[in-house]
């Protein structure tokens, strides 16, 4: 059988390949109003940056990381050998802990500098069991504010990025934006404390799961999809009931901002999300009924992150949307993909031999930024109509034997059927005009 791409991967054929450089394009373009320069980092990082910064206890790091070891490693480990996690490189889940090892090894924001805002597009790795909206490898978008723990900074992030959905076509009116508090290293351990007391007091409702991880995470049952988990967890302690004051002021700072330019959101207290680098806000933008995938951005402020990663103090706040969701959200919303224009003029050949003459043309339409094509199968001058019909050319320039004799090549306008005489020598010009 035909080799297939891996289970959870998917192919972006040419329509939606060029659907997602203009996302992105959208995204450079809306986040650059805000300050937000682009970043690069590498696809694989070592392991121990995400045990360190996301946490060894969460699901991503825990079950869900792509980790490669090299071929000696592999020999190691079959020979019952232990390898040190520093040597082995994991696939990136997600983009933030990359960015902010990046800053830090660059020294990108120096003491008493202005917050540097960096925004990154590509795909990250997840081995979730694949599902509609849950993939493998899936692309994600996503910006990082790093040197600044201010308010403001997480409140123009969460405009900014309904304000981006509003741009693509999801408007702000049909997505649920939820906004909590995550606390801080004064607040939230008494918190944990709490939570996990009454977990430990309804251990026998409790699933499997939950059980497991109340001891190392208590604060993710918060996000169990089993029933009567989430009945349970109703009536579980508040975090926004526990902040410290400093907590307290920055959240409701935030949401007095957000409020203020008009934008929807719902304060949502049992909102934890899946990363353990959180402070204080987190937030998450949901489309859809089903909640289970429904999530098209999320993110929040991770004011501890680069000590974790063994860095200097760092605030940073950042989110980052996925892709394939979106498309998803816009497909319900009767979205199409459309595939790319094939050229703007199509140079026909009415016989063979001035297919020498048509490839010339074509090169010198190209050579004046006109994007054209010409038949590199000989067709027959009917099918290289429907060639250039397929490829949506506006123009076909027929080269034929008697115009050529002449020195004129006809041009037919595909739209109007329009036909015109032109000099061989002014075709490639006129046709720029045309098209311009
Ligand atoms: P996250 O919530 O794990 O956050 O992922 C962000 C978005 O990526 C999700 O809302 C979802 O749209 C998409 N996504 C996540 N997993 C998958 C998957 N398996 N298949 C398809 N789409 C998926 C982060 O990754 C944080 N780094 C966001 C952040 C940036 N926080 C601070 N700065």
């Amino acid at each position: 059988m035909a080799i297939t791409c891996p289970r959870g991967t998917r192919d972006l054929l040419p329509g939606e390949a060029v659907f997602w450089q203009n996302f992105k394009e959208t995204a450079s373009r809306v986040f650059g109003l805000y300050g937000y320069v682009p970043i690069e980092t590498p696809i694989i990082e070592q392991t121990e940056l995400f045990v360190r910064g996301i946490g060894e206890a969460t699901d991503v790091v825990s079950k869900e990381m792509f980790t490669a070891i090299s071929g000696a490693n592999l020999q190691t480990l079959l020979d019952g050998g232990k390898l040190e996690s520093r040597r082995r490189l994991s696939l990136r889940p997600e983009g933030t802990a990359g960015v902010v090892r990046a800053a830090l090894q660059h020294g990108l924001v120096p003491q008493g500098a202005p917050p540097v805002k960096l925004m990154y597009a590509g795909p990250m790795f997840r081995a979730e069991q694949p599902q509609e909206g849950r993939q493998r490898q899936f692309n994600q978008v996503g910006i990082e504010c790093l040197g600044a723990d201010d308010a403001t900074i997480d409140a123009e992030g969460i405009v900014m990025l309904m304000r981006f959905f509003d741009e693509i076509g999801i408007p702000a009116s049909e997505t649920r934006l939820l906004v909590n508090s995550m606390g801080c290293a004064n607040c939230r351990p008494a918190y944990r404390d709490l939570v996990y007391d009454y977990l430990k007091q309804h251990a026998s409702q409790l699933c499997d799961t939950c059980l497991a991880r109340m001891e190392a995470n208590p604060l993710r049952a918060f996000d169990c999809k089993n029933a009567a988990c989430a009945e349970l967890m109703e009536d579980a302690p508040k975090i926004t009931d526990h902040l410290c004051d400093d907590c307290r002021s920055h959240h409701d700072e935030v949401l007095d901002l957000v409020k203020g330019t008009g934008i929807d959101y719902a304060e949502d207290p049992s909102l934890v999300r899946g990363l353990d680098y959180y402070t204080r806000t987190v937030f998450e933008v949901q489309t859809g009924a089903d909640r289970a995938q429904s999530a098209i951005g999320g993110g929040g402020r991770y004011d501890r992150l680069a000590e974790e990663i063994g860095g200097k103090a760092l605030p940073g706040f950042g989110f980052a949307l996925g892709y394939e969701r979106c498309l998803l959200a816009l497909q319900a919303r009767g979205f199409e993909l459309s595939s790319p224009k094939g050229c703007s003029v199509f140079v026909a050949s009415a016989t063979s031999d001035v297919c020498a003459a048509a490839f010339e043309l074509v090169q010198m339409c190209r050579d004046q930024g006109v994007a054209a094509e010409l038949d590199h199968q000989g067709r027959s001058l009917k099918s290289q109509f429907k060639l250039a019909d397929k490829l949506h050319a506006d123009f076909v320039a027929i080269m034929g034997p008697d115009e050529l004799s002449q020195g004129l090549v006809k041009v037919r306008n595909m739209n109007s059927h329009d036909e015109q005489l032109v000099a061989v020598s002014e075709v490639a010009g006129v046709l720029k005009q045309l098209v311009s």
